[in-house]
Protein backbone atom coordinates (compact mmCIF):
# COMPACT_ATOMS: atom_id res chain seq x y z
CA UNK A 1 0.00 0.00 0.00
CA UNK A 2 2.91 2.36 -0.44
CA UNK A 3 3.33 2.59 -3.73
CA UNK A 4 3.49 6.30 -3.95
CA UNK A 5 5.52 6.64 -0.78
CA UNK A 6 6.90 10.16 -0.56
CA UNK A 7 5.87 11.56 -3.98
CA UNK A 8 3.88 15.07 -4.34
CA UNK A 9 0.67 14.67 -6.61
CA UNK A 10 -1.18 17.08 -8.13
CA UNK A 11 -5.23 16.04 -9.75
CA UNK A 12 -6.95 18.77 -11.84
CA UNK A 13 -10.35 17.89 -12.14
CA UNK A 14 -9.71 16.01 -8.20
CA UNK A 15 -12.74 17.16 -6.67
CA UNK A 16 -15.03 14.46 -8.22
CA UNK A 17 -16.12 11.83 -10.11
CA UNK A 18 -12.46 9.57 -11.31
CA UNK A 19 -10.38 12.66 -9.66
CA UNK A 20 -11.53 12.22 -6.38
CA UNK A 21 -11.16 7.75 -6.62
CA UNK A 22 -7.56 8.86 -7.70
CA UNK A 23 -7.27 11.60 -4.88
CA UNK A 24 -8.39 8.80 -2.23
CA UNK A 25 -6.24 5.73 -3.81
CA UNK A 26 -2.87 7.86 -3.97
CA UNK A 27 -3.52 9.27 -0.03
CA UNK A 28 -4.08 5.63 0.79
CA UNK A 29 -0.81 4.52 -1.11
CA UNK A 30 1.38 6.39 0.88
CA UNK A 31 1.31 9.59 -1.02
CA UNK A 32 3.10 12.57 1.27
CA UNK A 33 0.77 15.43 -0.48
CA UNK A 34 -2.00 14.92 -2.71
CA UNK A 35 -3.48 19.04 -4.12
CA UNK A 36 -6.94 18.58 -5.46
CA UNK A 37 -7.01 21.38 -8.05
CA UNK A 38 -10.93 21.72 -9.52
CA UNK A 39 -13.48 24.79 -9.39
CA UNK A 40 -15.48 22.90 -6.92
CA UNK A 41 -14.64 24.98 -4.20
CA UNK A 42 -16.71 23.15 -1.78
CA UNK A 43 -16.52 19.40 -2.70
CA UNK A 44 -12.79 19.88 -3.23
CA UNK A 45 -12.30 21.28 0.38
CA UNK A 46 -14.62 18.94 1.78
CA UNK A 47 -12.60 15.87 -0.11
CA UNK A 48 -9.30 17.43 1.44
CA UNK A 49 -10.51 17.43 4.85
CA UNK A 50 -12.24 14.01 4.36
CA UNK A 51 -8.45 12.22 2.73
CA UNK A 52 -7.11 14.48 5.74
CA UNK A 53 -5.41 17.80 5.61
CA UNK A 54 -1.91 16.31 6.87
CA UNK A 55 -1.25 15.16 3.27
CA UNK A 56 -4.34 16.68 1.25
CA UNK A 57 -4.79 20.40 -0.05
CA UNK A 58 -7.43 21.69 -2.51
CA UNK A 59 -6.37 24.68 -4.59
CA UNK A 60 -8.77 26.77 -6.71
CA UNK A 61 -7.96 26.19 -10.40
CA UNK A 62 -9.67 26.67 -13.60
CA UNK A 63 -7.46 24.93 -16.19
CA UNK A 64 -8.41 27.45 -18.78
CA UNK A 65 -6.70 29.76 -17.13
CA UNK A 66 -3.35 29.28 -17.90
CA UNK A 67 -2.11 31.70 -15.06
CA UNK A 68 -3.96 30.03 -12.55
CA UNK A 69 -2.42 26.31 -13.34
CA UNK A 70 1.11 28.13 -13.33
CA UNK A 71 0.33 29.04 -10.27
CA UNK A 72 -1.25 25.68 -9.30
CA UNK A 73 2.00 24.37 -9.77
CA UNK A 74 4.07 27.11 -8.29
CA UNK A 75 1.79 26.91 -4.90
CA UNK A 76 2.37 23.25 -4.68
CA UNK A 77 6.54 23.35 -4.88
CA UNK A 78 6.25 26.22 -2.33
CA UNK A 79 4.43 24.43 0.00
CA UNK A 80 5.79 21.00 -0.80
CA UNK A 81 9.55 21.27 -2.12
CA UNK A 82 8.81 19.53 -5.67
CA UNK A 83 6.38 18.00 -7.81
CA UNK A 84 6.30 14.30 -8.80
CA UNK A 85 2.96 13.37 -10.26
CA UNK A 86 0.55 15.52 -12.75
CA UNK A 87 -2.64 13.70 -12.88
CA UNK A 88 -4.32 15.80 -16.16
CA UNK A 89 -7.92 14.62 -15.82
CA UNK A 90 -10.31 17.66 -15.78
CA UNK A 91 -12.33 17.54 -18.65
CA UNK A 92 -16.38 18.44 -19.39
CA UNK A 93 -18.49 16.62 -22.27
CA UNK A 94 -20.20 18.63 -24.76
CA UNK A 95 -23.18 20.46 -23.67
CA UNK A 96 -25.53 19.69 -26.77
CA UNK A 97 -25.52 17.15 -29.79
CA UNK A 98 -22.76 18.63 -31.55
CA UNK A 99 -23.63 16.71 -34.94
CA UNK A 100 -21.24 18.17 -37.58
CA UNK A 101 -24.06 20.22 -39.19
CA UNK A 102 -24.82 22.23 -36.15
CA UNK A 103 -21.51 22.43 -34.57
CA UNK A 104 -21.89 25.48 -31.80
CA UNK A 105 -18.97 26.84 -32.40
CA UNK A 106 -18.43 28.90 -28.90
CA UNK A 107 -19.19 25.37 -26.89
CA UNK A 108 -16.83 24.18 -29.15
CA UNK A 109 -14.06 26.54 -28.27
CA UNK A 110 -14.99 26.37 -24.57
CA UNK A 111 -15.11 22.43 -24.62
CA UNK A 112 -11.16 22.63 -26.55
CA UNK A 113 -10.25 24.83 -23.59
CA UNK A 114 -10.74 22.62 -21.20
CA UNK A 115 -10.00 19.59 -22.99
CA UNK A 116 -7.26 20.47 -24.90
CA UNK A 117 -5.44 23.54 -23.66
CA UNK A 118 -6.24 23.01 -20.73
CA UNK A 119 -4.41 19.57 -20.40
CA UNK A 120 -1.63 21.11 -22.74
CA UNK A 121 -0.90 23.60 -20.14
CA UNK A 122 -0.91 21.32 -17.18
CA UNK A 123 1.31 18.96 -19.26
CA UNK A 124 3.68 22.10 -19.92
CA UNK A 125 3.79 23.69 -16.08
CA UNK A 126 4.10 20.63 -14.62
CA UNK A 127 7.54 19.11 -16.47
CA UNK A 128 8.82 22.81 -16.70
CA UNK A 129 8.95 22.22 -12.65
CA UNK A 130 10.17 18.33 -12.74
CA UNK A 131 13.16 19.61 -15.49
CA UNK A 132 14.11 22.68 -13.57
CA UNK A 133 14.09 20.20 -10.32
CA UNK A 134 15.70 17.11 -12.05
CA UNK A 135 12.55 15.06 -10.78
CA UNK A 136 11.97 12.34 -13.00
CA UNK A 137 8.67 12.67 -12.72
CA UNK A 138 5.44 10.94 -13.98
CA UNK A 139 2.33 12.72 -15.67
CA UNK A 140 -1.33 10.84 -16.88
CA UNK A 141 -4.07 12.61 -18.89
CA UNK A 142 -7.42 11.22 -19.27
CA UNK A 143 -8.33 10.73 -22.60
CA UNK A 144 -11.67 7.93 -23.57
CA UNK A 145 -12.34 5.21 -25.42
CA UNK A 146 -13.65 7.77 -27.44
CA UNK A 147 -10.41 9.02 -28.13
CA UNK A 148 -9.94 6.11 -30.75
CA UNK A 149 -13.11 5.78 -32.49
CA UNK A 150 -15.58 7.87 -34.68
CA UNK A 151 -19.12 9.28 -33.13
CA UNK A 152 -22.30 10.07 -34.47
CA UNK A 153 -22.97 12.82 -32.28
CA UNK A 154 -20.69 14.81 -29.49
CA UNK A 155 -18.17 15.49 -32.34
CA UNK A 156 -15.99 18.34 -30.28
CA UNK A 157 -15.54 16.01 -27.05
CA UNK A 158 -14.84 13.23 -29.51
CA UNK A 159 -12.02 15.40 -31.22
CA UNK A 160 -10.79 16.86 -27.85
CA UNK A 161 -9.88 13.22 -26.56
CA UNK A 162 -8.11 12.18 -30.11
CA UNK A 163 -6.03 15.86 -29.50
CA UNK A 164 -5.48 14.06 -25.29
CA UNK A 165 -3.50 11.12 -27.12
CA UNK A 166 -1.69 12.53 -29.47
CA UNK A 167 -0.68 15.64 -26.92
CA UNK A 168 0.41 12.65 -24.63
CA UNK A 169 2.68 10.87 -27.27
CA UNK A 170 4.26 13.95 -28.51
CA UNK A 171 4.56 14.67 -24.81
CA UNK A 172 6.33 11.44 -23.91
CA UNK A 173 8.57 11.73 -26.62
CA UNK A 174 9.92 15.01 -25.59
CA UNK A 175 10.40 14.57 -22.02
CA UNK A 176 11.97 10.95 -22.06
CA UNK A 177 14.91 12.35 -22.29
CA UNK A 178 14.71 14.12 -18.54
CA UNK A 179 13.19 10.92 -17.24
CA UNK A 180 9.51 12.49 -17.19
CA UNK A 181 7.39 9.66 -18.15
CA UNK A 182 3.83 10.85 -20.15
CA UNK A 183 1.31 8.13 -20.31
CA UNK A 184 -3.05 8.17 -20.25
CA UNK A 185 -5.91 6.32 -19.66
CA UNK A 186 -9.02 5.97 -21.55
CA UNK A 187 -12.11 5.18 -19.94
CA UNK A 188 -15.00 3.75 -21.11
CA UNK A 189 -18.72 4.63 -19.63
CA UNK A 190 -18.65 5.49 -15.88
CA UNK A 191 -21.24 6.60 -13.61
CA UNK A 192 -19.68 9.89 -12.14
CA UNK A 193 -21.58 13.22 -11.87
CA UNK A 194 -20.43 14.05 -15.29
CA UNK A 195 -22.37 11.24 -17.03
CA UNK A 196 -25.52 11.12 -14.85
CA UNK A 197 -25.46 14.56 -16.39
CA UNK A 198 -25.24 14.15 -19.39
CA UNK A 199 -27.97 11.39 -19.94
CA UNK A 200 -29.94 12.99 -16.68
CA UNK A 201 -30.18 9.40 -15.33
CA UNK A 202 -28.91 7.73 -11.92
CA UNK A 203 -25.70 6.34 -11.27
CA UNK A 204 -27.74 2.52 -11.24
CA UNK A 205 -29.23 3.36 -14.81
CA UNK A 206 -26.47 4.37 -16.33
CA UNK A 207 -24.47 1.47 -15.31
CA UNK A 208 -27.33 -0.57 -16.75
CA UNK A 209 -27.21 0.74 -20.14
CA UNK A 210 -23.49 0.32 -20.31
CA UNK A 211 -22.80 -2.44 -18.75
CA UNK A 212 -23.78 -5.00 -21.46
CA UNK A 213 -21.43 -3.30 -23.94
CA UNK A 214 -18.23 -4.94 -22.16
CA UNK A 215 -17.08 -8.18 -23.13
CA UNK A 216 -16.62 -9.15 -19.14
CA UNK A 217 -19.58 -10.76 -17.95
CA UNK A 218 -20.97 -9.21 -14.77
CA UNK A 219 -18.63 -7.15 -13.88
CA UNK A 220 -19.51 -2.58 -13.97
CA UNK A 221 -16.98 -0.32 -14.61
CA UNK A 222 -16.34 1.96 -11.15
CA UNK A 223 -14.20 5.05 -10.55
CA UNK A 224 -11.94 2.69 -8.54
CA UNK A 225 -10.79 0.39 -11.45
CA UNK A 226 -9.97 3.42 -12.70
CA UNK A 227 -8.23 5.31 -10.25
CA UNK A 228 -6.13 1.73 -10.15
CA UNK A 229 -4.73 1.98 -13.36
CA UNK A 230 -3.66 5.78 -13.06
CA UNK A 231 -1.65 4.34 -10.30
CA UNK A 232 -0.09 2.19 -12.17
CA UNK A 233 0.77 4.12 -14.70
CA UNK A 234 1.99 6.51 -11.43
CA UNK A 235 3.90 4.23 -9.84
CA UNK A 236 7.66 2.69 -9.86
CA UNK A 237 5.83 -0.45 -11.08
CA UNK A 238 5.26 1.12 -14.72
CA UNK A 239 8.71 2.51 -15.16
CA UNK A 240 9.83 1.66 -18.38
CA UNK A 241 6.06 2.84 -19.77
CA UNK A 242 5.77 5.99 -21.42
CA UNK A 243 3.53 6.86 -24.23
CA UNK A 244 1.16 4.45 -23.93
CA UNK A 245 -2.97 5.20 -23.87
CA UNK A 246 -4.25 2.69 -21.04
CA UNK A 247 -7.43 1.56 -22.07
CA UNK A 248 -9.76 0.65 -19.49
CA UNK A 249 -13.02 -0.80 -20.83
CA UNK A 250 -13.87 -4.57 -20.30
CA UNK A 251 -12.65 -5.30 -23.92
CA UNK A 252 -15.93 -2.36 -25.23
CA UNK A 253 -13.05 -1.23 -27.94
CA UNK A 254 -11.93 -4.60 -29.60
N1 LIG B 1 -17.33 9.37 -16.82
C1 LIG B 1 -17.01 8.79 -17.97
O1 LIG B 1 -17.76 7.94 -18.48
C2 LIG B 1 -15.74 9.15 -18.68
C3 LIG B 1 -15.31 8.32 -19.73
C4 LIG B 1 -14.13 8.65 -20.39
C5 LIG B 1 -13.40 9.76 -20.00
N2 LIG B 1 -13.86 10.54 -18.98
C6 LIG B 1 -13.04 11.70 -18.60
O2 LIG B 1 -12.72 11.60 -17.22
C7 LIG B 1 -12.36 12.90 -16.73
C8 LIG B 1 -13.02 13.08 -15.37
O3 LIG B 1 -14.42 13.10 -15.54
P1 LIG B 1 -15.43 12.39 -14.53
O4 LIG B 1 -16.21 11.41 -15.31
O5 LIG B 1 -14.74 11.97 -13.31
O6 LIG B 1 -16.45 13.60 -14.27
P2 LIG B 1 -16.75 14.52 -13.01
O7 LIG B 1 -17.69 15.55 -13.50
O8 LIG B 1 -17.11 13.70 -11.85
O9 LIG B 1 -15.32 15.18 -12.73
C9 LIG B 1 -14.77 16.16 -13.59
C10 LIG B 1 -14.17 17.24 -12.71
O10 LIG B 1 -13.52 18.19 -13.57
C11 LIG B 1 -13.78 19.48 -13.05
N3 LIG B 1 -13.64 20.51 -14.06
C12 LIG B 1 -14.45 20.76 -15.11
N4 LIG B 1 -14.04 21.86 -15.77
C13 LIG B 1 -12.94 22.29 -15.11
C14 LIG B 1 -12.07 23.37 -15.29
N5 LIG B 1 -12.27 24.28 -16.27
N6 LIG B 1 -11.02 23.51 -14.45
C15 LIG B 1 -10.82 22.63 -13.44
N7 LIG B 1 -11.62 21.59 -13.20
C16 LIG B 1 -12.68 21.43 -14.03
C17 LIG B 1 -15.21 19.39 -12.53
O11 LIG B 1 -15.52 20.43 -11.61
C18 LIG B 1 -15.24 18.00 -11.91
O12 LIG B 1 -14.90 18.04 -10.54
C19 LIG B 1 -12.79 13.87 -17.80
O13 LIG B 1 -11.63 14.29 -18.52
C20 LIG B 1 -13.70 13.06 -18.70
O14 LIG B 1 -13.70 13.52 -20.03
C21 LIG B 1 -14.99 10.25 -18.29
Amino acid sequence: MEKLKGKVAIITGGASGIGEATARLFAKNGARAVVIADIQDELGKNLSVSIGSNCCTYIHCDVTNEAQIKSLVDRTIEIYGQLDIMFSNAGMVSISNQIVVDLDMDQFDHLFAVNVRGMAACIKHAARSMVEKKVKGTIICTASVIGRQAVLQQTDYCMSKHAVIALMKSASKQLGKHGIRVNSVSPFAVATPLMCNMLEKEAAEVEKIYRPMSSLKDVVLKVEDIAEAVLFLAAGESGFITGHDLVVDGGFSI
